[in-house]
């Protein structure tokens, strides 16, 4: 059994492919010895294709304004205990401004699904900052629009959009998102393809009767879609949610879906996640040793951190002064790892 094992890691590393059996296979039977194994494959291609740098992203949690039902958040519409509030144009312009010149060349603007961000306002909120920032590449996470609105972003200067699928499974996608499906999810990540955006799609581990054939098909759902960017966490419940009382996702799943992601396509863009880090303090090196290649420090202002709460314990990675970067950068280094401040496009689009 252990000599199918090592052939199927094999497989996944010289082909980049394991059709759904064989990833179900795998998961059933990985030891700890070939566990060991194929995480050190995974670092070999991170390094193979992007060495030890490390994407920095500056996050700007610009509105925590949400009219979904997501049951796992947060933010979501029926936690009336959730204090809401909304970053001005202002606001976010001068945000980016420090950014800037702490040397981010990535923002990424992400919010609830908050009907007062509006396409207009999106578009002129991206066009003011392409017009500032004439080298930065600018990230959308604002979640279901139309493929015509996906558009209009597109053409105002918008370089990537993150819209995670959550889970590829269908019933489960229903019950955790009750008015909406697992179609239009996927709809709508096939409209910011066709759409030119570089795209993130990704799912989280440990969600309530997750079993290793919904990781097979999530695994098999993200290798035929190929996104540039995978975003996966565990999932960790909110005290105001009413998924409240089910178990957290693992930080050992979750790095091991890092790993198999980072060996079925190798050059994706693969971020050690802030919900990876707020599991466990040795979370991030973790995710980065098993292939991950992006963190998005957080560059929201201070007053409105604390309120951008999708899970109870969220580590806040600071990065809104020099200070704070500097010990991030020192933290990667700590690891060997490299900051890198380069608008860090998928290498997908070369
Ligand atoms: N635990 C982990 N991840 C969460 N997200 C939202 N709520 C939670 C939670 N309770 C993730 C979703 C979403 C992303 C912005 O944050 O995957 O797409």
């Amino acid at each position: 059994m252990k000599e199918k094992i090592y052939k199927l890691i094999n497989q996944l590393y010289f082909e980049h492919d394991l059709m759904e059996e064989d990833l179900v296979y795998l998961l059933d039977n990985l030891e700890d010895e070939t566990r060991t194994y194929l995480l050190g494959l995974a670092y070999d291609t991170r390094n193979n294709h992007y060495g030890k740098a490390v994407y920095m992203r500056g996050l700007i949690e610009f509105t925590n304004y949400c009219k979904r039902e997501c049951k796992y958040c947060g933010i979501n519409a029926y936690n009336k205990d959730a204090k809401r509030y909304r970053m001005s144009k202002k606001d976010i312009l001068s945000t980016c401004s420090i950014g800037y010149k702490l040397g981010f060349r990535t923002f990424v603007l992400q919010g609830g699904e908050d009907p007062y961000f509006t396409d207009k306002r999106i578009c002129d909120i991206v066009r003011t900052v392409k017009e500032r920032f004439s080298d930065v590449a600018v990230t959308l996470s604002l979640g279901e629009r139309s493929r015509e609105s996906y558009k209009v972003m597109k053409m105002a200067g918008a370089d990537r959009f993150l819209l995670r699928h959550e889970t590829s499974n269908p019933d489960l996608y229903r019950w955790l998102h009750p008015f909406s499906s697992l179609d239009s999810r996927i709809e709508c990540l096939h409209s910011l393809k066709y759409t030119g955006f570089q795209t993130g799609a990704g799912f989280m581990v440990g969600l309530p009767w997750y079993t290793n054939r919904d990781y097979a098909r999530d695994l098999r759902f993200l290798k035929e879609l190929e996104p540039e960017m995978i975003g996966i966490g565990p999932f960790i419940p909110h005290s105001s949610t009413s998924m409240k009382d089910y178990r957290p996702g693992s930080l050992d799943q979750t790095v091991l879906m890092l790993a198999i992601l980072r060996l079925l396509l190798p050059k994706v863009l693969l971020p050690a996640t802030t919900a990876l880090a707020s599991v466990d303090t040795r979370g991030r090196k973790k995710g980065l040793d098993a292939g991950a290649n992006v963190i998005m420090p957080n560059l929201t202002p201070l007053r409105y951190r604390g309120d951008y709460s999708l899970y109870n314990n969220k580590k806040s990675t600071g990065s809104e002064s020099a200070e704070a970067l500097k010990m991030i950068k020192q933290e990667l280094e700590s690891y060997g790892y490299m900051a890198d401040m380069s608008r860090g496009d998928s290498k997908m689009c070369d």
